[in-house]
């Protein structure tokens, strides 16, 4: 999960990496309130999860209270590359004389962890590598070892990081590391850490990625849940404990397996060329073990995206054989109808594996008028979008 600036920047506090007060808003008069409290020089800063909200124009100095006020009133609404902005930060100015870079990530690539840091900090770090690779350093960190303070000291110096400062660029650097460590978090960066004038150093903006594995050993940040801009129909598949990621295509997709599913989704949305532009509506794994329950809540969920018009089954018995999910399609269809949401859109199954002929046979018996089988997922792939076409 990724978490919004004040979130990160919660994160930040909580661990000792030195960031300023500020408090999140919904509305232009909280803003104001927000902005009297601070006394200060405010920003007013969009909260998306994107970035580059500065250059979007979605961070705005406000000199006074109604200034903040008139400000939120601007950014509030806003669209950021695809985003609507519910919330913005009114936090405290800082005074700039430096803009650097830090970050800790997860470098799958050569199973360790990389820290970046550079001293040209503030715009985009991607350009930065892009232009000027010289100018970001990066050192790897031992998962074990960990951010040691020579580990530290060693990326410090490696960006060039003046001497007036280095001394806080090692101590937070720890402290951040502390943030990915502590809280099981796969991206920590900062951009822009500032040095003030007076050779302060405070993170002004804060990106933090939590890895959703570790969710069990952190209560708190099930409060980070960002239910308004979630997906709704994400949100119930989750409540399902379904593998469920919505995309923005016509054809519903369930398969066993991960590795099947993301394939699917690729024949799916070559298939689709070839009828209009179809595309995948979602990724659903049902998993190994999958009764007609689950098969009824995949298509329950499925079906409850307005955009899909047809829905491939594509399922390779394993351990579960496949007699069983046929019976699991069957009984998740009747399901469907006595919940009183009956299934009116096609579904093209293809099914293959331990005990296919048994399972064809059970659907081909039942006989259910929405239900098509096909054998080869190609072809599935090719009929299911032909069938989006049509209904969309
Ligand atoms: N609290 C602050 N005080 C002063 N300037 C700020 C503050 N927060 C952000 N800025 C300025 O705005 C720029 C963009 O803000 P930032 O939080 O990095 O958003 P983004 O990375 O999405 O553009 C920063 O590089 C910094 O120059
Ligand atoms: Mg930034």
């Amino acid at each position: 999960m990724d978490l919004y600036e004040y979130q990160a920047k919660h994160l930040f506090g909580v661990h000792g990496v030195p960031v300023v007060p500020g408090e999140v808003c919904t509305t232009p008069e909280a803003a104001h309130e927000a902005a009297r409290k601070i006394g200060t020089t405010v920003v007013v800063k969009a909260q998306v999860k994107a970035g580059g909200r500065g250059k979007a124009g979605g961070v705005k100095l406000a000199e006074s209270p109604d200034e903040a006020q008139a400000r939120a009133a601007d950014i509030l609404g806003m669209d950021i590359k695809g985003h609507t902005v519910h919330r913005v930060l009114v936090t405290e100015a800082a005074e700039i004389a430096d803009e650097y870079y830090v970050s800790f990530l997860l470098d799958r690539a050569n199973r360790c962890y990389l820290a970046m840091a550079s001293v040209e900090g503030g715009m985009e770090i991607e350009e930065v590598a892009a232009t000027k690779p010289e100018a970001l350093a990066k050192i790897r960190v031992d998962a074990l070892e960990g951010c040691t303070p020579e580990k530290a000291a060693e990326i410090a110096d490696a960006a060039n990081f003046p001497a007036e400062v280095r001394d806080q660029v090692i101590v937070v650097l720890e402290k951040l590391w502390d943030v990915l460590v502590k809280e099981d978090a796969t991206l920590v960066e900062v951009n822009p850490l500032v040095r003030t004038p007076d050779n302060r150093i405070v993170a002004l903006d804060g990106k933090v990625t939590l890895d959703g594995n570790a969710d069990y050993r952190h209560a708190s940040h099930t409060d980070f849940i960002d239910h308004e801009s979630a997906d709704a129909l994400e949100l119930r598949a989750a409540e399902f404990d379904l593998n469920y990621v919505k995309l923005s295509g016509q054809v519903g997709v369930i398969g066993n397996g991960a590795g099947l599913v993301m394939s699917t989704l690729d024949v799916v949305a070559y298939a689709g060329e070839e009828f209009g532009g179809m595309k995948p509506a979602n990724f659903l794994d049902i998993g190994g073990g999958a009764s007609a329950e689950v098969m009824a809540n995949g298509l329950d969920i499925i079906l409850g995206d307005p955009e899909v018009k047809a829905v491939l089954v594509n399922v390779f018995g394993g351990i579960t054989a496949c007699d069983a999910v046929a019976n699991g399609v069957v009984q998740a269809i009747a399901m469907l109808e006595s919940r009183g949401a009956p299934v009116t859109k096609p579904i093209v199954c293809r099914i293959d594996g331990n005990n296919a002929i048994e399972g064809r046979r059970i659907l081909t018996e039942a006989a259910l008028p929405i239900v098509e089988l096909v054998e080869t997922m190609d072809d599935a792939a090719r009929r299911v979008a032909q069938l989006a076409a049509q209904g969309a």
